[in-house]
């Protein structure tokens, strides 16, 4: 195992935003780029140094010095670039959501198993440091057993820039796969598989969609917990990912917006909020990378792999049916 492992990172907007954490990451070398914006790769290139850029992503896939590929392009382009990177024999770290479809993700774990190196989903939200303390108590005895739980993705997308078509298009992306994954994913990362999901949702504030942009999802988590999930894509309000946890000696509400979590314990005063530091420093981009180099170096499953990744895009498939159909659902966990 050599001790760098090299990085290759295709699509330059979201895979900017990895690199410019990566490049402090110890162990880790960004060695090539890709996108198909042929002045963009340049300037990245320039500005880090980069050795090698290209507008095929075949080509990145295939380099000697990449070790790890990481797919940072739109949705509906995760499977093949990942197929692309397995035939290769190169390790992948997959933007969320892991892919678009159930059918997708069974597909891409195949190949990644077939090819016998490691996949990660970056659901860089479990890497925020509020949620990282928050999980902590769930484990470590604070917070007593978790009983209850919401976590929210609240984000209007009219206001992200550069907002471009694929993200309307609802067969590139649907809008609770795609952005709504936050939220389930820490829903899963607390509560455990979900045994049983009932959906609402509605469509009032972004008409060119042509799905809804408003969606309640009720969960039963197989430990007996329950627990709500929201996803919200044209809402007026600022954006924010949200997180409640309830458990049998504590509480605690958690916003990745603010660096401390309010808690409050049964054994101190179960009528106070108590202001907690949480950890202010926004590096999940980082962290996530540092746990795919330490799966490769160890030979071990990251956090966040393929599976957990297929689940949660499988949850939120499972919260569209039930909305669509008035009835619960059982989402697919088995990949
Ligand atoms: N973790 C997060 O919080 C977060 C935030 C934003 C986006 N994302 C994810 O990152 C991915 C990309 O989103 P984005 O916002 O950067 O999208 P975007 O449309 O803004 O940018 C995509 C980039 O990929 C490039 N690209 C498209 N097709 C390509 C191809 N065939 N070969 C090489 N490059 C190609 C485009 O030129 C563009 O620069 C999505 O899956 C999205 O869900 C995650």
């Amino acid at each position: 195992m050599p001790e760098t492992l090299g990085v290759g990172i295709i699509g330059m907007r979201m895979g900017a935003s990895q690199l410019r954490q990566i490049v402090n990451v110890p162990g880790l070398e960004l060695v090539a780029v890709c996108d198909l914006d042929e002045d963009r790769v340049r300037e990245i290139q320039d500005e880090f140094d980069v050795p090698f850029g290209t507008t095929d992503y075949e080509r990145l896939c295939a380099h000697d010095d990449v070790d790890i590929v990481s797919v940072a392009t739109p949705d509906y382009l995760h499977l093949e670039m990942a197929e692309a990177a397995f035939a290769s024999g190169k390790h992948v770290m997959m933007e969320k959501p892991l892919a678009r479809t159930v059918d997708e993700c069974r597909r891409m774990i195949k190949a990644q198993r077939e090819a016998g190196v490691k996949l990660m989903t970056a659901h860089v939200a479990r890497f925020y440091d509020v949620f990282q303390k928050v999980k902590q108590w769930t484990q470590d005895g604070t917070l007593g057993e978790t009983y209850n739980l919401y976590t929210s993705y609240i984000h209007n997308y009219e206001n992200i820039p550069g907002f471009n078509e694929w993200r309307f298009d609802a067969e590139k992306r649907h809008q609770l796969i795609g952005g709504g994954c936050h939220a389930l994913d820490l829903a899963r990362w607390i509560g455990g598989e979900v045994a049983e999901v009932s959906c609402y949702s509605n469509h009032y504030n972004i008409p060119q969609l042509d799905t809804d942009d408003h969606f309640n999802i009720n969960l039963k988590f197989q430990s007996g917990a329950v627990g709500i999930t929201v996803g919200s894509f044209g809402c007026a309000h600022p954006y924010n990912i949200d997180m409640h946890v309830w458990g049998t000696k504590g509480t605690v509400i958690a916003t990745n917006t603010t660096p401390t979590a309010k808690i409050c314990l049964r054994q101190t005063d179960r009528n106070k909020w108590m202001e907690m530091p949480a950890g202010a420093a926004p590096k999940g981009l980082a962290a996530e990378f540092a746990v795919l180099a330490d799966a490769i170096r160890n030979d071990t499953t990251p956090e966040s792999d393929g599976v957990s990744g297929a689940r949660t895009v499988a949850l939120g498939w499972a919260a569209i049916e039930s909305s669509r159909e008035g009835r619960p659902v059982t989402p697919v966990t088995d990949f």
